[in-house]
């Protein structure tokens, strides 16, 4: 890549730092993201910063194993590059990959409740089946490893629980557009939730969505096993505090999710208790 075009993306970089900071994906310091250049080059967003008012200077250049390249950068590279490495290995397809803390999505991932399938169009077009990686702490190589363990070859969004997204496409402008698609998605979600109802697309609806999915060139393995039902039980805990249009898209007993057991008074006070406990003998030491 030449000068002129490296200083492009740089410039790119800005931008997307910008209205990922103004749309309140990221507050303070938080998110990162990162272009790959060249088969060893990474451009990476600095550490510490709001990625909000970047300048193209700022962004710092990595090799495939996070070492910082540019030492004459006052800036250090973000602390999560290492997720977003082993993001580009795992898919050589990948160019760009935005790290962020949007506030709908990741209220999923504390809840650690998965992101449901099988009830919005545009999630199911431009995201897809979207896996949730157990926790692990930030800046540790288990980061990645914990999220490229759940990505195949269609993936393109991953929530981290108790953490955020990780969003990641051919172009940097194409990983933006998922973060923004997966958060007005979940915002949905959550909206739809205090209508208190959800109806989930039918095993039929669901052929025809994906079938017109194929034929914008984005194939989905979930068409092969569509016609049966092709959404696993795996994430419906969403929907498992609703009530569910009964003719459903999910393979799992026939649609039904399991509604969650009540928790008995007893069991709410036990808690209370527990935490009270814990309260009065933190204050105490
Ligand atoms: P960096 O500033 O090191 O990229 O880290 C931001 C972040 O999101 C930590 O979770």
């Amino acid at each position: 890549m030449n000068t002129q075009n490296q200083f492009q993306v740089r410039r790119e970089m800005c931008d997307i730092g910008h209205r990922i900071w103004l749309k309140g994906f990221c507050a303070g310091n938080e998110g990162n993201h990162s272009v790959r250049i060249a088969e060893d080059r990474v451009l990476c967003t600095p550490t510490g910063v709001s990625k909000g008012f970047l300048t193209p200077d700022q962004i710092t250049v990595v090799d495939m194993d996070g070492t910082q390249i540019d030492k004459h950068n006052v800036m250090k590279r973000s602390s999560e590059v290492l997720l977003h490495l082993q993001v580009y290995k795992a898919r050589p397809d990948v160019e760009a990959v935005v790290h962020s803390h949007p506030p709908h999505a990741t209220a999923f991932a504390i809840a650690n409740i998965p992101i449901p399938e099988g009830i919005h169009p545009e999630a199911e077009v431009f995201l897809g089946k979207i896996p949730m990686a157990k926790y692990t702490t930030p800046s540790y190589k288990e980061l990645g490893e914990s999220v490229v363990a759940l990505i195949n070859k269609q993936t393109n969004t991953v929530m981290m629980a108790n953490h955020g997204s990780v969003s990641f496409d051919r172009t940097l402008i194409g990983a933006y557009y998922k973060l923004e698609i997966l958060d007005a998605y979940c915002r949905i979600l959550l909206l739809s939730r205090q209508l208190g109802k959800v109806n989930q697309l039918t095993r039929d609806e669901m052929v025809d969505l994906l079938k017109v999915k194929e034929k914008f060139g984005l194939p989905d393995q979930r068409l092969a096993c569509a016609p049966g039902g092709c959404i696993g039980a795996e994430n419906q805990a969403f929907l498992a505090t609703l009530d569910v249009h009964p003719q459903t898209a999910c393979a799992c007993a026939d649609g039904q999710v399991q509604k969650p057991q009540p928790v008995s008074p007893e069991k709410i006070e036990e808690m209370v208790q527990r935490v009270t406990d814990q309260i009065m003998a933190s204050m105490k030491s």
